[in-house]
């Protein structure tokens, strides 16, 4: 058990399960993408953690770039999303695959797929560590899913409690 400002967490996915589950994407991806030299859109920052360790599993030719949304404040969705691109993406042609910490409501990847469709980019895929299937109100669909997970708070692995939380090596469940 953990406990980061106010609550407290208990480990919810141990390294070895998420290694493993990177693997397994990776492996997905690798047939898919292999020799499309696609472009990978870190969303950051929940999934800085993420995405480098997806990119090591990868072995062919691709690019990185980082976007920042803005959405969530505390524990709750706040509904508004805000994009800042690090640097000038060319994102025109290319197979963007998305890579995302978690997908909630949906809310986040809905607009930054309607965000890099203006720049008419080849394909746009989503690839995610978590995602809590019974919170997604979208009907967009998730292409690569590491873990479904309950619809409860986590943390870790990228994933934050108020700025918190972010460094911890494995997921956490609130402990409520
Ligand atoms: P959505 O727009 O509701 O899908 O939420 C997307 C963003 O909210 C994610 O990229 C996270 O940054 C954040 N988020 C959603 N659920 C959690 C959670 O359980 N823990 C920490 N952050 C979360
Ligand atoms: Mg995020």
């Amino acid at each position: 058990m953990i406990q980061v400002k106010d609550k407290a967490f208990r480990v919810y996915i141990p390294q070895d399960e998420i290694s493993a589950a990177i693997a397994k994407v990776s492996a997905q991806l690798m047939e898919e993408y292999g020799d499309k030299d696609p472009l990978f859109l870190c969303v950051l920052n929940g999934a800085f953690m993420f995405c480098s360790d997806l990119m090591k599993e990868f072995s062919g030719p691709a690019e990185i770039g980082f976007i920042k949304a803005a959405s969530y404040e505390g524990m709750s969705s706040t509904g508004k999303v805000d994009f800042h691109e690090a640097g000038k993406l060319n994102l025109k042609n290319r197979d963007i695959i998305v890579v995302e910490d978690i997908v909630d409501t949906g809310n986040t990847l809905v607009a930054l797929h309607e965000y890099l469709k203006k720049f008419t980019p080849r394909s746009v895929k989503v690839c995610t560590l978590l995602f809590k299937k019974d919170a997604y109100q979208q009907s967009l669909p998730i292409d690569y899913v590491c873990f479904e997970t309950e619809n409860k708070f986590l943390l870790g692995y990228g994933l934050d409690y108020d700025g918190y939380g972010r460094n911890l090596p494995e997921v956490y469940i609130l402990n409520d």
